[in-house]
């Protein structure tokens, strides 16, 4: 993993990890904070404000688990010959 020098202060986004399912978590949960777009970013929510507490939470940890795995194409996709092989009716 490369380690992104970060001259020039903190007008951009830190992409260490960038795209790795903790990154798009952590974006996710909370652009605002210093690593992503700090006070840079003005329009898109924080999903999961308070970590440790979803209750008043947009979305729950575990949704945003599966928002980051659908975004890197991480989920799971039977065969297709398994549907066939099974003898689905399409009756
Ligand atoms: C890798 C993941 C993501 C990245 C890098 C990302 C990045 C961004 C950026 C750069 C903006 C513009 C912010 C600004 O100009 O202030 C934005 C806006 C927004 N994002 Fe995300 N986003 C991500 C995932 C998501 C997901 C999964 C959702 C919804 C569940 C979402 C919902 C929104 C919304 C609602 C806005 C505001 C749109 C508007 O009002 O114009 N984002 N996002």
């Amino acid at each position: 993993m490369p380690h992104l020098p970060r001259k020039g202060g903190d007008s951009a986004p830190d992409l260490t990890g960038w795209g790795t399912h903790e990154w798009i978590v952590g974006m996710i949960g909370n652009p605002k904070q210093k690593r992503y777009y700090g006070e840079n970013n003005d329009r898109m929510p924080a999903f999961a404000k308070n970590p440790g507490d979803s209750s008043d939470n947009i979305l729950r940890a575990q949704n945003i688990e599966l928002i980051a795995k659908w975004l890197r194409g991480d989920w799971y996709e039977p065969a297709q010959a398994s549907a066939k092989s099974e003898g689905q009716s399409t009756k």
